[in-house]
């Protein structure tokens, strides 16, 4: 079956409104940052790609593990029709799931839902050749405030893997629960991936890598802006930097910049001092009791929890109560 033509929840217009409050919110911040999810333009998506397969770069390697590990016991235990995957990027680990679902059979639909219409566009004509009989519905749209437009009817299991939940902020990720609780029935199945807490010298090398991929990765939110607002950014003039913290157990991505700078954006002149440091995303490492907490706080209690044999990366099969 060829893929169905991509549904846009998220129009042109509202991209630009939303990157240019988001600009303006965040460059004339005490401490600047940038919201994460503009760094997936087209080249964004290819980079992100690219970070997954480093050899430093754990959480993939580790949440496929798990799932080519339990994919038939998911596909058994939730006995879904519909599966929707947040933020889905290529889908790649998602075959695995694909794959047992096809195995067992009564998966109708698969729905993939990002906010990179590159990435869709890929992943929705791959997959829609290789599993003949499955319906691929993409959406275009994003999992902060399109949860209630996901398809209805069926019984229904939402994936969000990647470890994606970690970038939204503690008050984020509260909420982002408590709408897909809402988004979801009684019975419905949600299966989140969470990279978990260890040595910060397994975790630092993930997002600092020494090829530099995940620095050019960083870099390219500066490229979106001059691009998209017409700033004049200098990405080459800034650093990227990652940094451990200790006590929000989060991995911190920043730019520095190497000299002093006014860069024009939008109607403002943003001021850089040399050294100064943007905070462009976060990434949450979960502990098992939190995650289960969090889920449970949300109406999404717990069904299985599994990692990987080297217990780098958990995933939840939680179950809409
Ligand atoms: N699920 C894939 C990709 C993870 S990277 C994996 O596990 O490898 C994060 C993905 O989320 C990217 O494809 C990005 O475009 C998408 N994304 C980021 N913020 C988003 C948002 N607010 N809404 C929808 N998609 C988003
Ligand atoms: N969800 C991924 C993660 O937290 C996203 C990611 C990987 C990322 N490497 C990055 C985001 C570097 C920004 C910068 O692991």
């Amino acid at each position: 079956m060829s893929a169905e033509p991509l549904e846009i929840h998220l129009d042109d217009r509202d991209v630009a409104e939303s990157l240019r409050r988001d600009v303006r919110v965040g460059l004339s911040a005490e401490a600047k940052w940038l919201p994460p999810k503009w760094f997936y333009d087209t080249r964004g998506s290819e980079l992100f790609d690219e970070i997954t397969r480093l050899p430093e770069y754990y959480p993939t390697r580790a949440e496929r593990a798990v799932l080519a590990e339990h994919a038939a016991e998911i596909a058994e235990s939730t006995g879904a029709k519909t599966l929707i995957e947040l933020g889905s990027g290529s889908s790649e680990k998602t075959r695995l799931l694909l794959d047992a679902f096809t195995r067992r059979g009564g998966l109708g639909t698969f729905v993939p839902l990002d906010v990179s219409v590159s990435a869709l566009r890929g992943s929705t004509a791959a997959l829609a050749a290789d599993y003949a009989g499955l319906r691929v519905r993409g959406i275009v749209g994003d999992f902060t405030r399109d949860l209630h437009r996901l398809p209805a009817g069926g019984r229904r299991l939402v994936i969000f893997l990647g470890g994606t939940i970690g970038n939204l902020l503690p008050a984020e990720r509260a909420e982002f629960l408590t709408r897909m609780r809402a988004a979801l029935e009684v019975g419905d199945w949600f299966l989140v991936g969470t990279d978990l807490v260890k040595d910060p010298s397994v975790i630092v090398p993930a997002y600092d890598d020494a090829a530099g991929v995940t620095a050019e990765f960083n870099r390219n939110v500066l490229r979106v802006l001059n691009r998209e607002l017409g700033a004049d950014f200098d990405p080459e003039a800034f650093d990227h930097v990652a940094l451990w913290d200790p006590e929000r157990e989060w991995i911190e991505m920043r730019l520095r910049a190497q000299r002093p700078m006014r860069v024009r954006v939008l109607d403002m002149a943003v001021d850089f001092a040399a050294g100064e440091q943007m905070r462009t995303e976060v990434s949450a490492k979960f502990r098992p009791e939190g995650i289960a907490a969090e889920l449970a706080a949300a109406g999404l209690p717990a069904y299985r929890f599994w990692t990987d044999p080297d217990g780098l990366f958990g995933v939840t099969l939680a179950r809409a109560d």
